[in-house]
């Protein structure tokens, strides 16, 4: 009779359809135990081949308080840093999740894959493209897996943009208007992590301005970034009337702001595309517009999203011509029948590609120009020109 422990468990009733050897337990611990690891937690706990070794923050008894909030017991939370953590080689770590605000993303990255240990890191890749090229060139010497943490990529409907462009229905894409935003939503509600210029390092552009990138840059295959002339602002984040959520945290919140809390940009791209993005999370509108694609048979339209949560705003439209006649196609909404959030197909296609040692399912060198493109935005906004974007090879 086979080991009970060694059969196989499906975890995913998609497409994504992956057997699990529950035997097999990678040992994984979580860095940084704020907001969003809630998220990396839940989703490893309904791992069957995971064990939550370790875990730590730069707040002394957070990491400790966190674990015990989600009833995981036996987990080592003694360490001062990410780097005590990762030189404890009694853990045995196969992966970890890096769940710390921006600036500290490339750090934790560098001394993960240092210490032999596969990487999940949260979105933005970095702050900076330079830090995006030291994290690539640790991740070519070590051979550590390194994903970045883009669960929308994992949505059926984000998955029918990346379809309907590659099956030539668009013809050769030649311009693309994307980006998002909301009219009050300065991130807030956990403290002032996500405002600061220590701890975020970038605003609306890094924060929510990443979703909307990769959203159309994978649609199209990632091109290269050439030039970029970039705009933001940050009127809202500075006025006490808006800084923030918490009921009479605006005044402290206003002084703390140090981001960007609206970005626009004209970029052009190799293969003769050009990208027209705003981002925002405060304005005086409600949207800063539909994502449109135009190519030269056709061009589609997706209704204004919230790309960070993870989908498409509303049916997507294709305007196309059928024998002479102009037309317009409706891709109906796919509806999610998945019992496994975006989070957790998340956690395990990284999972997946540490145990297997395969690719990163989000992999550095698509990202890479992500980052390109938000470093050379804060770079063109700060010199008020267009300036050129130089992705070093690594
Ligand atoms: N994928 C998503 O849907 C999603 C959603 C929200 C946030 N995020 C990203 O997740 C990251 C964290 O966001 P958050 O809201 O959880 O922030 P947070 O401020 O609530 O938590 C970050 C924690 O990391 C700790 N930390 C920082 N540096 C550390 C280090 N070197 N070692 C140990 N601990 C360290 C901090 O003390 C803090 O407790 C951000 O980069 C954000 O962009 C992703």
């Amino acid at each position: 009779m086979a080991d009970k422990s060694m059969e196989g468990l499906n975890t995913f009733t998609s497409e994504e359809t992956s057997t699990v050897d529950a035997g097999k337990k990678m040992r994984v611990a979580i860095i940084g135990t704020g907001w969003i690891a809630g998220s990396h937690i839940k989703a490893y706990l309904a791992q069957p081949d995971v064990e939550i070794v370790a875990g730590c923050d730069l707040i002394p008894g957070k990491a400790k308080a966190f674990f015990e909030k989600y009833g995981v017991e036996n987990v080592k939370t003694d360490y001062a840093n990410d780097e005590e953590m990762l030189a404890d080689k009694s853990l045995q770590l196969d992966a970890v999740s890096i769940c710390t605000y921006n600036c500290q993303h490339a750090p934790c990255a560098i001394h993960a894959m240092e210490a032999g240990v596969n990487v999940l890191l949260e979105k933005p890749f970095t702050v900076t493209l330079e830090e995006a090229i030291e994290v690539m060139k640790v991740e070519k010497k070590t051979g550590k897996v390194l994903s970045i943490g883009f669960q929308p990529r994992l949505d059926d409907n984000m998955k029918m943009i990346k379809k309907i462009v590659e099956s030539g229905e668009l013809g050769k894409i030649y311009y693309i208007q994307t980006g998002g935003g909301r009219r009050r939503g300065i991130p807030t509600p956990h403290g002032s992590t996500f405002i600061e210029k220590d701890t975020a390092g970038i605003g609306a552009l890094g924060d929510i301005g990443c979703y909307s990138l990769d959203m159309v840059l994978n649609a199209i295959g990632y091109p290269k970034p050439l030039t970029v002339s970039g705009y933001k602002s940050a009127y809202f984040g500075t006025d006490p009337k808006y800084s923030g959520y918490a009921v009479g945290k605006g005044e402290k919140y206003s002084k703390l702001f140090g981001v960007d809390d609206f970005a626009a940009a004209f970029i052009r791209l190799e293969g003769d595309i050009i990208l027209d993005f705003r981002i925002s999370w405060a304005m005086n509108m409600d949207t800063p517009g539909d994502t449109i694609i135009l190519g030269t048979k056709g061009g589609l339209r997706i209704p204004s999203t919230e790309c960070w949560n993870g989908t498409v705003g509303g049916p997507m439209t294709i305007y196309h011509e059928v024998c002479g006649q102009q037309t317009q196609t409706v891709v109906p909404i796919i509806e999610n029948k998945s019992k496994v959030g975006l989070f957790e197909k998340k956690i395990r296609t990284s999972l997946d590609a540490c145990k297997n040692g395969t690719a990163a399912p989000v992999p550095t060198s698509q990202i890479v120009y992500n980052q390109a493109i938000i470093d050379g935005i804060a770079r063109s906004a700060e010199t008020g020109r267009e300036v050129e974007i130089n992705v070093p090879e690594v």
